[in-house]
């Protein structure tokens, strides 16, 4: 037996676990603040249609090669590297893509606790009426004096960070296992609320006008980029989260239908928080937007202003909790299974270092942006635009390219062949060539457009 394998864990008994738990990592910010605000600008119909291929053509065989990596090495990424490259003979330079993932996935944490500390204290602020009836300068000087406060932003990103890392903690079936089955239907159930109140309150015309009419005019080239990027990352592709639950699947389970499902339930969250976020912008008057000014300006405006705002705001910002957690915990898991594999550490002493570093970067990305000009921070360089540039542009894709050769061009294809046994074999070659051809050449393509033209 190798390393990787007596390092193997109990993993989850069900599929459905396993699903779920893909799901909760998919289900993020970026569904929240980024993909209905995308669909809207660049097009509305046609880029919610190039999202759907560029998801099925070249997110999806990316994260089923995690997956397919992960119940073959049955291990965090590091160790399940090592152990597909020596089954296929391959050099152990390889596990150089496990180590990177694990990087990666600390990196964009260091900011999206910071997003997700706001989260929670907007869930507060909401509660308690603070932005009842204010008019929309004041809810942009309640932003702006939280970014000035560092002390408020880190009490609360240390709140969020301390609840991931307690599921972490206590270990794959009893913490994880559990998160995913509350937060799923969680999500679903308030989101549900959510969209029938922004029914109820909203313009819904006018938002069905902004996500799905045609608008030929801003489909352009660009707009075909920023799908691709936003289905690489909306998926969770690149940071060893597919290769850490895979690992804790059950043997012998359909790996490319199960994905599918993840891929068409994350999506569907996505259009829906478009419904349920954007009829009442409109019905406010106010413009569109996206990120941290649609989050924490137009949306806290949009629920002060309108009847019982105050609950309805207070259950959109745990929604927004919530997702964030599932994909938080999605990142360290990778990463506190790597350090116990390659290091021996108990599973208590890597949450330890782990969140440990991840808070002192947050601690950075929040000191950074105090120092940014407020108004226009999201302008200036700082430590959190930073971070996500880097991970986005360049160290998400480089993984996954790298991952879509190791899988594609170097694994024996018998050993993938028996990972994917449930599926049909025109099922299995058609995933391959998308592997081989489809995911590199796209994910070039992105990288050498966000050279060309950063941003
Ligand atoms: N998919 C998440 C989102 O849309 O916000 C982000 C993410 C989660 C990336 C988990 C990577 C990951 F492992």
């Amino acid at each position: 037996m190798s390393i990787a394998r007596a390092g193997a864990v109990q993993g989850w008994n069900s599929r459905t676990t396993f699903v779920l738990a893909l799901s909760a990592s998919a289900v993020g910010l970026g569904n929240l603040w980024r993909f209905s605000y995308l669909a809207g600008e660049y097009g509305g119909a046609p880029f919610v249609v190039t999202y759907i291929v560029c998801l099925f053509l070249v997110a999806v065989p990316l994260m089923v090669a995690e997956v397919v990596v992960g119940s073959h090495g049955r291990g965090g990424p590091v160790a399940a590297l090592r152990w597909a490259s020596d089954r296929s003979l391959l050099s152990r330079g390889w596990t150089a893509i496990g180590w990177l993932a694990c990087l990666t996935g600390v990196l964009i944490l260091s900011y999206y606790v910071v997003v997700a500390g706001w989260a929670l204290a907007y869930a507060r602020y909401m509660q308690a009426g603070v932005f009842s009836a204010a008019s929309a300068a004041v809810v942009g000087e309640q932003f702006s004096a939280l970014l000035a406060e560092p002390l408020r932003q880190v009490y609360w990103q240390s709140l969020f960070l301390l609840l991931a890392a307690g599921f972490v903690l206590f270990g794959v079936r009893r913490g994880l296992g559990l998160l995913v089955w509350l937060a799923v239907p969680v999500l679903i159930t308030m989101l549900a609320v959510l969209v029938k109140f922004s029914f109820d309150n909203g313009d819904m015309v006018a938002a069905r006008e902004f996500l799905f009419s045609v608008k030929w005019i801003d489909f352009s080239p660009r707009a075909v980029l920023v799908a691709l990027g936003h289905a690489l990352f909306t998926l969770g592709v690149g940071v060893g989260a597919g290769i850490s639950y895979g690992a804790y699947a059950p043997g012998r389970i359909p790996i490319g239908r199960s994905v599918m499902a993840v891929a068409v339930f994350d999506t569907m969250i996505a259009l829906l928080a478009g419904l349920a976020i954007f009829p009442l912008v409109f019905a406010n008057n106010m413009a569109p937007a996206m990120g941290p000014g649609l989050l924490f300006v137009s949306v806290p405006y949009a629920f002060g202003n309108v009847a019982q705002g105050e609950l309805f705001g207070a259950v959109f910002f745990l929604l927004v909790v919530v997702a964030a957690l599932g994909s938080a915990v999605a990142m360290l898991e990778p990463v506190v299974r790597t350090l116990m594999q390659q290091l021996r550490w108990r599973r208590v002493t890597a949450v330890l270092l782990v969140t440990g570093l991840v808070w002192l970067l947050s601690l950075g990305v929040v000191l950074s942006l105090r120092t940014a000009e407020s108004t226009a921070w999201l302008a200036n360089s700082n430590l959190f635009s930073f971070f996500d540039a880097v991970t986005a542009q360049f160290l998400l894709p480089l993984v996954a390219l790298s991952t879509a050769v190791f899988v594609g061009w170097r694994l024996r294809p018998e050993i993938l062949r028996v990972e994917l046994y449930r599926e049909s074999a025109l099922f299995f070659s058609l995933w391959r060539a998308l592997l081989r051809y489809i995911a590199p050449a796209a994910i070039m393509l992105i990288m050498l457009a966000n050279l060309v033209t950063p941003g």
